[in-house]
C-alpha cells in the first residue's frame, strides 16, 4: 500500500516525500517536471534512504495516471501538481484552468475506477479574498477571488466536494495553506523558483546570495504597526507534516474537511527582514516602494482545527524558517542546478 504524491518533486510536495517516509508510509510519486527538477529525486533519495518511485507523467494524461492505479496498490493521494503563479495565471487563463482543473478531475475519475477514495488537496488560503478579516476560519464565506490562479484553486476545492457529496464514501481533505517559506534543515531540498522570484523569501535569499540588489517592501502605509503587509509564515517543514497529518485523518474518516494550515501567528514584511538579519547575521538593503496591486493589509490562520482535528499544529518559529531558508540558499546559489 502507498500513497501516491502528484507534484511530489516540487517545493511543498518534496518535503511531504521525506516527511511521509518518516512517518513511515511507502510513497509514491507522479510529477511532469514542468516546474522541477530532476535532482530533487536525489535529494529525496538520500534523506529518506530509500529509492523513490517516480513516475513521469502529467496528470491530465490519464493512460499514464491508470497505468500507476494498475502498478502500484494505491490507498491515497496527495495532490500538489499545478500551476502557482499569480501574475503568470493573468496572463495564461486557460493554460491555468487546464493544468489546474483537468488535472484534478482526471485525477479523481482515475480514483473513482480504481476505487481510491482518499484525497488530500493542495488548496490555499487564497481562497478567503480580501473581504474576511483576520484570523480567517474555514467556516468563513469565500471571498472575491481576484485571479485565475485562486479561481482554479476554489473551483478544485468544489470538484471534491461535490465528489464527496456524491460518493459518502469518499474522503477529501482541503487545505489551505497560508505561506510556505523555509526548507528543509539539512540545507539539501528547498524552494528553487524559475527566474525572478514574486515571493518574499525566496527574493530576500536572493539578495543575500548577491543575485539581486535589494528588496523592494511593497507598500509601508499600510495600517499595521509599521505600514507594511502581515502574513502567516509557515515552516514547509511543518506544512509537511501537516500533510501526514492529513492523510493519516482521510484514511480513518468519511467525508469533505476544508483545514487551514497555518501557525497563527503573523509578521509584516519588515519583521521577516530583521529576523532574516538577526537569524543569519547579514544586511538585507531594501527600498520602500508603491504597494503591489492585489496585495491585502494582513492575512493570517485561525490554525485550532487543524489541531482539533488532525492533532497537528506548527513547531518551527520565524527564526528556523529564516535560518532553513538561508542555508538552503546559502549552499545551494543556483537551486538544484550545480
Ligand atoms: C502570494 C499570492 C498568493 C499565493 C501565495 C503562494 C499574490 C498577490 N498572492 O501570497 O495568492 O497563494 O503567494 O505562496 O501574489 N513582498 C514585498 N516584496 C517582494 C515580495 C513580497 O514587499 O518582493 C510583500 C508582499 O507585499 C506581502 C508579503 O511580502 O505583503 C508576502 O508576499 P508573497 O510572498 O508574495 O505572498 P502573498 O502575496 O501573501
Amino acid at each position: 500500500m502507498a500513497i501516491l504524491v502528484t507534484g511530489g518533486c516540487g517545493f511543498i510536495g518534496s518535503h511531504t516525500c521525506v516527511e511521509l517516509a518518516r512517518a513511515g508510509y511507502d510513497l509514491v510519486v507522479a510529477d511532469n517536471f514542468h516546474n522541477a527538477k530532476e535532482e530533487v529525486c536525489n535529494r529525496i533519495e538520500t534523506l529518506t534512504g530509500r529509492p523513490l518511485r517516480v513516475y513521469r507523467c502529467d496528470v491530465r494524461e490519464e493512460a499514464a495516471l491508470c497505468r500507476i492505479f494498475e502498478e502500484q496498490t494505491i490507498e491515497a493521494v496527495i495532490h500538489f501538481a499545478g500551476w502557482k503563479a499569480v501574475g503568470e495565471s493573468t496572463r495564461l487563463p486557460l493554460e491555468y484552468y487546464d493544468n489546474n482543473l483537468s488535472g484534478t478531475v482526471t485525477l479523481c475519475k482515475v480514483m473513482q475506477r480504481y476505487g481510491c477514495k482518499r484525497l488530500v488537496f493542495s488548496s490555499s488560503a487564497t481562497v478567503y479574498g480580501e473581504e474576511n478579516p483576520s484570523p480567517l476560519t474555514e467556516d468563513m464565506p469565500v471571498g472575491q477571488v481576484a485571479n485565475p490562479y485562486a479561481r482554479t484553486k476554489l473551483f478544485n476545492e468544489w470538484v471534491v466536494k461535490d465528489l464527496c457529496a456524491a460518493d459518502p464514501t469518499f474522503c477529501g481533505i482541503l487545505l489551505r495553506y497560508f505561506n510556505p517559506i523555509g526548507a528543509h534543515p539539512s540545507g539539501t531540498m528547498g524552494e528553487d523558483p524559475n527566474g525572478i522570484p514574486n515571493n518574499l523569501m525566496p527574493y530576500i535569499t536572493g539578495v543575500a546570495v548577491g543575485k539581486l540588489p535589494k528588496l523592494m517592501v511593497f507598500g509601508n502605509d499600510y495600517p499595521t504597526p509599521d505600514g507594511t503587509g502581515i502574513r502567516d509564515y509557515i515552516h514547509v517543514v511543518d506544512l509537511a507534516r501537516g500533510h501526514v497529518a492529513a492523510v493519516q485523518y482521510a484514511l480513518a474518516h468519511t467525508g469533505a474537511e476544508v483545514i487551514n494550515l497555518g501557525t497563527g501567528v503573523g509578521y509584516s514584511v519588515l519583521d521577516v527582514v530583521h529576523a532574516f538579519e538577526e537569524a543569519n547575521d547579514l544586511a538585507i538593503p531594501y527600498e520602500i516602494a508603491p504597494r503591489r496591486p492585489g496585495d491585502v493589509t494582513i492575512y493570517c490562520a485561525d490554525p485550532s482545527k487543524a489541531e482539533r482535528l488532525l492533532g497537528w499544529r506548527a513547531e518551527y518559529g520565524i527564526h528556523d524558517m529564516c535560518r532553513d531558508s538561508w542555508r538552503w540558499q546559502k549552499n545551494n546559489p543556483n537551486g538544484y542546478e550545480e
